[in-house]
């Protein structure tokens, strides 16, 4: 399952990222990449220790924990710390897969990758090619959002960044560990979700809503691992 989440970073906040973003240093990407990924992967990143990378990042985890699209959507357990890219001059990710569980050095903490985020910080205009083509079940997706609006897929999907032609796009990217693991599962509760809410603003007092929202906990509590 795909999933938009608009104005994780809005107004006032998303300016000054992007102006820490563009002042900070970047150095070669391959740093994070895995063997097979690094045979494909042409871009950029910030250190993870870097200050904005954990001021930028902060914001990032601290504007999600309150999301409720994002809540409802990843059912999160852990966040990986946000890292950042830059793609330009030709620069892009071939076709793979993001590795299973990622380790934080300066922490130690360990995240199972259930959901891969990516996080705009460039408008569409202000680059040609880039798009994400995420590969799932229901066929092949290109996403290139707005600044400040994230798309959350399976990390277990095959996907690719297109080189970048114009411009640059600058981007956060991370992964969340799920209370429930398996995507589909994730998917039922979320629709579930989606139907409990339009029912409760349409006939608030139907005890329907009340048995309805047993139903979504007493399934959370079976497939959570928290
Ligand atoms: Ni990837």
């Amino acid at each position: 399952m795909l999933l938009q989440i608009p104005d994780v970073i809005s107004g006032d906040a998303l300016e000054r990222c992007r102006a820490l973003l563009d002042a900070a240093e970047w150095v070669d990407g391959t740093v994070t990449a895995g063997h097979q990924s690094a045979r494909v992967k042409r871009n950029e990143q910030i250190p993870e220790t870097h200050p904005t990378a954990r001021e930028v990042g902060g914001l990032i985890v601290q504007s999600l924990s309150t999301h409720p699209q994002f809540i409802a959507g990843a059912l999160p357990a852990h966040v990986f710390p946000p890292l950042f890219n830059r793609y330009r001059d030709g620069g892009g990710f071939g076709t793979h897969v993001d590795n299973a569980v990622r380790q934080h050095r300066p922490t130690g903490a360990r995240v199972r990758t259930d959901l891969s985020a990516t996080l705009f910080f460039s408008e569409p205009d202000e680059y040609d090619g880039g798009e994400l083509t995420i590969e799932d079940t229901f066929g092949t997706h290109r996403v290139k959002l707005p600044a400040g609006h994230m798309v959350l897929y399976p990390s277990s999907s095959l996907h690719c960044v297109s080189p970048v032609t114009r411009g640059a796009r600058v981007a956060s990217f991370f992964w969340i560990q799920s209370m429930v693991r398996d995507d589909g599962q994730r998917r039922l509760l979320l629709e579930l979700d989606r139907a409990i809410q339009a029912v409760g603003a349409d006939v608030p007092e139907h005890p329907s809503v009340v048995a309805l929202t047993g139903v979504y906990h007493n399934l959370l509590r079976r497939w959570a691992e928290v």
